[in-house]
C-alpha cells in the first residue's frame, strides 16, 4: 500500500514537473504568441492602492518624506502602529466601472493593480489572511469587482504582488525597529503563503494578463526561488506574462535582466532607456507626480504634453508605458490624473494607430520627434513642427507612395526626394498638439526594428 502511494506521488510530481517544463521551454513562435497582446498594447495603467492611501504621506500630522506606499517603512512604523489602519479603510466612492472607464478612454489596454504591496495588506478576499479588504469596514472584494469590469470592457487585468512583506510574521528580514521575534519565523512558510495567494489570484480572478512582482531585492529572495516562482505561476496559467522582478536579475532602475534570469520582460522604473532595448521586451513604469501611492502634498504633476511625448518616445523604442495612478482613501483617482488621462485619450483617439501594434522604426530619433512602424507604414510623430513648412525625413526604409496627417482628416501631404532624404510639404500650423502624426505608406513593407531582431536603432 505504502509503495503504491509512493509510486503515485512520484508520478504526480513527475507530471507536475513536466507541466512546468513544457511551459518554460517554449519555441520562439510560442513565446511571440504569448507576448503578442503585450507588444500590441503599448499603454497600461498602474494602480497603487492600499492602506497607505489613508495617511497619504503624513503620520501624526507631519509629512513623511519618501513614497506614499512606503510610509510604514519611512516613518519606521511597527506592525502595531500601522495595522489598525485596516479598521479605517472605507473607500465609499470606489467604482470599479469608473476606474476601468477612465483607463479605457485614455487608450490604455491593461491595468496592473497592487493585489498586495510591501505593507502586506491584500486588496482582495485572501483566503489565507485576515489582513485583507474583507477585514475593513468596506468589506467588498475590490479585485473581484475590477475583474468583472475589466472583462466587460476588454481590458486585461494584471496584478502587482510584492515579494517583500513587512507584515507577515514569517517574512524575513525584519525591519530594524520591528520588535517581533525573528527566530520563530520561517521564510519557506512565507513563500508557501505567497504562492497560495497567487494561486487564488490566478484561479479566482484570472485569467490574468501579467503577474508583476516587486520587492525581490532583499537577501532572503534568491535566484532559485525566483526561477521556482516563475515556473509555478506559469504552471497555474501557462500564458501569463511575468515581469523580471520575479528573479534577481534586475540591474538597478534600468531594470533589465541577463537571459539566465527568469522573467519575460524588463522593467525600467521612472526612466525611458535612451536607445530603447533592442531584442527584448520592456515596459517603463512612470508616475504622474512623484509618488506611486497617493500623497496629499505631492502636486508635482507632469503635463499632459509631457506624458503624450513620453508615450510616443517609448513606442518609438519598442516599449510599453505603464502609467501610474494613486487613488485616494475615498476611492477616487485624483482629479489631476483624470484630467491628464482624458487629454491622452483625446490624442490617442486620433493618433492611436501610430502607437498600438507598432514597433520601433529604423529612423528612430530624428531631430523633430520620433517614429514608429507597422506593416508598410512609417509614422512620423512630430514634436517640433517645422517653421518653414518643410519636414525633412532621412533614411526612409523604402519608397513612399503617399503621406497623410492623422489629424486634419488625413489630409494628403506632397513628398519630393532630395538626395537620400524626402521632403514633406506640411501646413504652416501643426494639425495636432503636442504631437502631430504623419503616416507614410511605403511601396513595400518597411524593415522594422522588431523587438527580437537584435538590431540597434539609429540615432
Ligand atoms: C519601487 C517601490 C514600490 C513601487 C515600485 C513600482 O520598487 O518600492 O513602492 O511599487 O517601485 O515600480
Amino acid at each position: 500500500m505504502r509503495l503504491r502511494l509512493a509510486l503515485l506521488l512520484c508520478l504526480l510530481t513527475a507530471a507536475a514537473c513536466a507541466a512546468a517544463q513544457t511551459t518554460l521551454t517554449e519555441t520562439p513562435e510560442q513565446r511571440d504568441k504569448r507576448m503578442r497582446w503585450f507588444r500590441e498594447a503599448r499603454f497600461g495603467m498602474f494602480i497603487h492602492w492600499g492602506l497607505y492611501a489613508i495617511p497619504a504621506g503624513e503620520w501624526n500630522g507631519k509629512p513623511v518624506p519618501g513614497l506614499g506606499e512606503w510610509i510604514m517603512n519611512s516613518a519606521r512604523l511597527t506592525v502595531e502602529d500601522y495595522e489598525p489602519l485596516v479598521h479605517r479603510f472605507n473607500p465609499v466612492q470606489f467604482s470599479a466601472r469608473e476606474w476601468v472607464r477612465i483607463a479605457k478612454s485614455a487608450g490604455m489596454k491593461y491595468i496592473v493593480i497592487t493585489s498586495k504591496h510591501h505593507d502586506g495588506f491584500c486588496l482582495f478576499d485572501a483566503k489565507n489572511s485576515d489582513y485583507d479588504v474583507m477585514a475593513t469596514p468596506f468589506r467588498r472584494d475590490i479585485l473581484k469587482e475590477l475583474a468583472a469590469e475589466c472583462r466587460k470592457a476588454g481590458i486585461r487585468l494584471c496584478f502587482y504582488h510584492s515579494i517583500m512583506d513587512w507584515h507577515h510574521p514569517d517574512y524575513l528580514p525584519r525591519r530594524p525597529w520591528d520588535r517581533r521575534p525573528a527566530d520563530t519565523a520561517s521564510f519557506p512558510r512565507y513563500v508557501a503563503y505567497m504562492k497560495e495567494q497567487l494561486r487564488q489570484l490566478v484561479q479566482d480572478y484570472g485569467p490574468l494578463g501579467i503577474l508583476w512582482f516587486d520587492g525581490e531585492w532583499e537577501n532572503t529572495w534568491t535566484h532559485e526561488l525566483g526561477k521556482d516562482l516563475y515556473a509555478y505561476v506559469r504552471s497555474l496559467q501557462p500564458d501569463v506574462i511575468v515581469n523580471n522582478r520575479v528573479d534577481k536579475g534586475r540591474r538597478g532602475m534600468q531594470g533589465m535582466s541577463a537571459p539566465e534570469f527568469a522573467g519575460d520582460y524588463g522593467t525600467p522604473e521612472q526612466e525611458v532607456p535612451p536607445e530603447g532595448l533592442p531584442g527584448v521586451d520592456w515596459e517603463s513604469c512612470i508616475t504622474m507626480n512623484d509618488t506611486w501611492g497617493v500623497k496629499k502634498n505631492d502636486n508635482n504633476w507632469k503635463s499632459s504634453a509631457h506624458l503624450i511625448r513620453m508615450l510616443s518616445d517609448i513606442a518609438s523604442k519598442g516599449g510599453n508605458l505603464l502609467l501610474n495612478v494613486g487613488p485616494t482613501a475615498e476611492g477616487l483617482i485624483p482629479a489631476p490624473s483624470v484630467e491628464r488621462l482624458a487629454d491622452m485619450g483625446r490624442w490617442m483617439k486620433v493618433n492611436g494607430e501610430s502607437i498600438y501594434g507598432t514597433t520601433a522604426s529604423r529612423i528612430g530619433k530624428p531631430a523633430w520627434g520620433r517614429s514608429t512602424t507597422k506593416g508598410n507604414r512609417i509614422y512620423l510623430l512630430v514634436f517640433d513642427w517645422p517653421s518653414d513648412g518643410v519636414l525633412r525625413v532621412e533614411a526612409l526604409p523604402g519608397t513612399p507612395r503617399k503621406a497623410s496627417l492623422l489629424a486634419a482628416k488625413r489630409t494628403g501631404i506632397p513628398l519630393r526626394q532630395d538626395g537620400s532624404a524626402w521632403l514633406l510639404t506640411v501646413p504652416a500650423q501643426p494639425p495636432d498638439s503636442p504631437v502631430s502624426v504623419i503616416a507614410i505608406e511605403l511601396t513595400r513593407p518597411s524593415m522594422s526594428m522588431r523587438t527580437g531582431t537584435g538590431e540597434k536603432p539609429h540615432d
